[in-house]
């Protein structure tokens, strides 16, 4: 018997594939080439793997596949590029929040997930909403920074002018290196 078939429209765009019912969202979206969706610990811990399923961030390894047929998936490379980044994307590069990257897809969509429902948030506030979201890198520090300066842009606070680019920096915050 074949794989009965799921239909995800990541990013903007419809997909229709077969899959085993017990395959995850995120190998899904891997598989689909969306490898800006990081596989960290594939047990809900590190946050990697985030994604928005109908405007939710969640953890894709905790989703199965075809608990998200017809659903709308939004990934950190859905919300902006290298090119036209998003203005939070743009502040973890801005920031210096991002050293090897693999923690930041995630980061954003957690990022995004917070300043959407508290675009103010207090340090307290920030710190608690990427307590899933894990880093071996930075020392979380700089990405206070990031999500605060994020917010300060997002809300008119603070202009995206004079700032020195990081090697790598926007290929890392894409998702991409
Ligand atoms: S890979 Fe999903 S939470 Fe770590
Ligand atoms: S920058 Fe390396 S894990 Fe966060």
């Amino acid at each position: 018997m074949s794989d009965p078939v799921v239909r995800l429209t990541i990013n903007g765009r419809l997909h229709e594939v077969a899959l085993a019912t017990n395959v995850m969202l995120l190998t899904a979206l891997r598989d689909l080439g969306y490898t800006d969706v990081k596989n960290g610990c594939e047990i809900g811990e590190c946050g990697a793997c985030a994604v928005f399923l109908n405007g939710e961030a969640v953890n894709s390894c905790m989703v199965l596949a075809h608990q998200a047929d017809g659903a709308e998936i939004v990934t950190n490379a859905g919300l902006g590029t290298m090119k036209d980044p998003h203005p939070i994307q743009e502040a973890f590069a801005d920031a210096g929040a991002i050293q090897c990257g693999f923690c930041t897809p995630g980061m954003v969509i957690s990022t995004k997930a917070l300043l959407d429902r508290n675009p103010d948030p207090s340090e307290e506030e920030i710190r608690d909403a990427l307590s899933g979201n894990l880093c071996r890198c930075t020392g979380y520090g700089q990405i206070v920074s990031a999500v605060r300066l994020a917010a300060d842009r997002l809300t008119g606070q603070s202009d995206p002018e004079d700032r020195i680019p990081l090697a790598d920096e926007q290929a890392k915050v894409g998702g991409e290196a």
